[in-house]
């Protein structure tokens, strides 16, 4: 319910502005025995015809209406006198009109079209904006926050601008899995380059940022990642569904073989084990709603990959690589991959990209800087995450770096990675549903 001014009015009891008039109209002094013997006449044939002479009952509340003001995303205002309806409603579209010069920065389009506005109003010449981002970890949020403030202060009587944000994961079509938005593969040609702990440090940097987050380690043959978040000696378990219940740490739910198979046992599976085991952790686990399951692949181009693709509907693959030339060759062998089967890939990450002395602060590009950027022009690099100590340090003590550490430059790269492969996440659901809409369109459009 929107502000009103007559609030107060509408909430005292109807009758009462009705009978204190009726009554002294009646009973005022000084109007003579006349007036008096009427009333007194009155009464005795209300008392003998108490049905005709019924106390009137009191009048009902005066009505309020109830005006939806113009513009898909605007909130229901109550307000009786037309004359204030039609101000609100002028001062509310002069808002959503300056809101729809606002392009989303990733998206580009403007903020009204895509939706993004669930409440714009004004009061007394303060606009209360909220803004529903496509996701949490937005990457520019002070950029649409920035700008929606500028615009909106261009509105005549607009005199100050309070912008808060929420947020839900868009989906293209059909979710990855009941309950799961997006599947997303990190994966690399080569074992060592820092996969899972970019696996690891994204989960816990999007889960900080609000989303909904599962993580799978799929790297049933070196499973990491339970060791990563201080879980390795937890076991999973099945709940009453007889469903694999996912292990819950520092905000997200994961399930790795380390908490499956006894510590330290080798197994030694074929490919039919392999896929089976896949299906499993996908399909028998109860993940729950979830904005994000990001798995971390095991390295190369093998039978997981394969059945992972073949298992769920996966949104698309990250790829994790060193900058020197070998670490590359093996990374674009794995793009092929995912371009064979249909994944796309929404960037490259970049890690142990360079070396910053702690002693001096010089840098050192130790497998040579930026070698990611020769895999081509096609896939956005997502960030290049510095070679450091607390990432590692961090990982063997079971604590993702962007959570024991968030302001070391390795970290915030890090949460940099997490952010822009949400934002590739948002663009990518939102320009397939932008196709869909308009292959939902007729064949032939009528001109009349
Ligand atoms: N940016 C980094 N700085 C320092 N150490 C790192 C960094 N990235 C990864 N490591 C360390 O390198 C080792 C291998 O990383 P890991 O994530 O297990 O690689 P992968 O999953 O590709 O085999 C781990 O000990 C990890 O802590
Ligand atoms: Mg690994």
């Amino acid at each position: 319910m929107g502000w009103s001014p007559f609030r107060s009015i509408r909430g005292s009891p109807g009758g009462s502005l009705t009978f204190p008039f009726l009554r002294a109209s009646f009973c005022r002094k000084g109007r003579g025995e006349k007036r008096r013997s009427e009333i007194q006449s009155h009464r005795v044939a209300r008392d003998d015809n108490p049905q005709r002479y019924r106390r009137p009952t009191p009048a009902a509340p005066p009505p309020t209406v109830e005006r939806s003001l113009p513009g898909p995303h605007c909130e229901r205002v109550t307000c009786p006198p037309p004359g204030f309806a039609v101000l609100l409603a002028h001062m509310h579209d002069a808002v959503m009109a300056a809101l729809s010069t606002v392009n989303d920065p990733e998206l580009h389009r403007d903020l009204v079209s895509l939706g993004m506005i669930e409440r714009a109003e004004v009061t007394g010449g303060v606009a209360g904006i909220k803004v529903k981002l496509t996701t949490p970890a937005c990457p520019l949020k002070g950029q649409i926050e920035r700008e929606v403030r500028e615009a909106v202060l261009t509105v005549p009587g607009v005199t100050q601008v309070n912008v808060t944000f929420g947020a839900t994961v868009r989906v293209a079509a059909q979710p990855a899995l009941p309950g799961v938005k997006h599947v997303l593969l990190v994966g690399s040609g080569k074992g060592g380059v820092g996969k899972s702990s970019v696996a690891v440090n994204l989960a816990a940097s999007l889960a900080a940022d609000g989303a909904r987050v599962g993580l799978l380690d799929a790297d049933v043959y070196g499973p990491s990642v339970a060791h990563m978040l201080g879980q390795g000696a937890a076991r999973v378990t099945a709940n009453a569904e007889r469903k694999m219940q996912p292990l819950e740490a520092h905000g997200l739910r994961f399930i790795s073989m380390a908490n499956l198979s006894p510590a330290g046992q080798a197994l030694v599976w074929r490919g039919p084990m392999l896929h089976s085991a896949v299906q499993q952790f996908i399909k028998d686990a109860a993940w729950g709603e979830l904005d994000y399951l990001i798995v971390d692949l095991p390295p190369g181009t093998g039978d997981v990959q394969l059945s992972l693709t073949q298992t769920v509907n996966v949104t698309g693959a990250v790829i994790v690589t060193t900058p020197q030339d070998v670490a590359l060759i093996d990374a674009a062998r794995a793009i092929d991959m995912f371009r064979k089967a249909s994944v796309p890939v929404l960037g490259v990450v970049e890690n142990m990209s360079y070396f910053v002395a702690p002693d001096t602060g010089k840098v050192y590009d130790l497998f040579g800087r930026g070698g990611s950027r020769k895999l081509g022009e096609q896939y956005p690099l997502l960030g290049e995450v510095p070679i450091d100590l607390d990432v590692r340090q961090d990982a063997d003590a079971g604590v993702p770096a962007v959570l024991a550490h968030p302001d070391t430059p390795a970290s915030q790269a890090l949460i940099r990675v997490a952010r822009n492969l949400a934002g590739q996440v948002s663009v990518l659901a939102v320009n397939k549903e932008l196709a869909q809409s308009l292959s939902d369109l007729p064949d032939q459009l009528t001109v009349v």
